[in-house]
């Protein structure tokens, strides 16, 4: 395959900086490497910069830096839209955020195919408030609402395609707030908390989701926020909570979304680099990115869903 990295230095959607080093921080764990090793090719865009767009003063005065956040939406969403014509874009976070503009670039481009259009959301959080309910005003808590088109977003560059709640399935969550809980509710997103994976293991809800793509001829978009994994394992992030994911299933989800083959677009995202142990976060990021990508220990070609 043709992986096309793509730096996302965005630090805007949250008061805490740092995430703007992620995009070097992989690279410099070899995440390049990494994925040439895999036999895939490569081709580093660089890091992308926000466009410049005029926008109204927020109706809730929380909400941190509204322009640049704008800005990264559209950069990106083109970005995606571009990319995904050559190959799997791959962005290199950056602050969820910028999963604004990656998911709506990626549904366009699905979209002109014809073809459905699924998101993995990998997070401790739902990221679905909108700049209107959000009560911290980081506006990394809000993309899911863009993308599925909530309304209070009538800063950001108009909404093309709409990501449907029922296509989007969301793993690892345990921190979401009250507001984001009452919207959920009044959609149909598949929602996996910590206690689902507790109880049935990661691969069960895994498999019905990806049943549910393949039976749709889908494509997948898959956003990873470090913060899905436990602060044990993966100490490189602002919004650490407790009670995540271990390594394990973290890499049996990347096998087996590797081996379903719907895979389009990855976002990593969420890595503070100022905030990591000796880049032991930045590096477990790329073995996951790995798994995803082909990495085995062995195969085994009965549980493939290739054709
Ligand atoms: N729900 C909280 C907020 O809105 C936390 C959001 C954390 N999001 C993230 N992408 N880490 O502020
Ligand atoms: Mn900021
Ligand atoms: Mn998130
Ligand atoms: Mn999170």
């Amino acid at each position: 395959q043709n992986c096309i990295l793509i730096g996302a230095p965005v630090d805007c959607g949250k008061r805490r900086q740092g995430c703007l080093m992620g995009p070097d921080a992989y690279r410099t764990a070899g995440i390049a490497e990494a994925l040439t090793d895999l036999g895939h090719s490569v081709n580093d865009l660089g890091n992308l910069a926000p466009a410049d767009i005029a926008v109204p003063e927020p109706r809730n005065p929380l909400v941190h830096d509204l322009k640049r956040t704008v800005g990264w939406t559209k950069t990106l969403s083109e970005a995606a839209e571009n990319a995904a014509q050559t190959g799997i874009p791959v962005f290199l976070g950056g602050d969820h955020a910028l999963a604004a503009g990656t998911v709506s670039g990626m549904a366009n481009h699905y979209a002109k195919q014809g073809k459905p259009f699924f998101v993995l959301w990998l997070d401790a959080h739902s990221d679905f408030h909108t700049p209107d309910t959000t009560d911290s005003g980081n506006l990394h808590g809000t993309p899911v609402g863009y993308f599925t088109g909530r309304e209070g977003f009538d800063a950001f560059p108009p909404l093309k395609n709409a990501v449907p709640t029922e296509n989007i399935c969301m793993i690892g969550l345990r921190s979401v707030d009250p507001a984001e809980r009452a919207a959920l509710a009044e959609g149909q997103t598949t929602l996996v908390d910590m206690r689902s994976i507790d109880e049935q293991g990661v691969s069960g809800p895994l498999s019905a989701f990806l049943d549910r793509v393949v039976a749709a001829n889908g494509a997948l978009h898959v956003s990873l926020d470090v913060d899905f994994l436990d602060p044990s394992v993966a100490p490189g992030v602002g919004t650490t909570v407790p009670g995540g994911a271990t390594v394990r299933e973290a890499h049996l989800i990347m096998e087996m979304l590797c081996d379903s083959g719907l895979v389009g677009s990855l976002d990593l995202v969420e890595l503070n680099p100022f905030l990591d142990n000796r880049g032991m976060t930045a590096n477990l990021m790329v073995d996951l990115t790995a798994s995803l990508m082909g990495r085995r220990v062995f195969d085994r070609p009965t549980r493939s869903r290739k054709s």
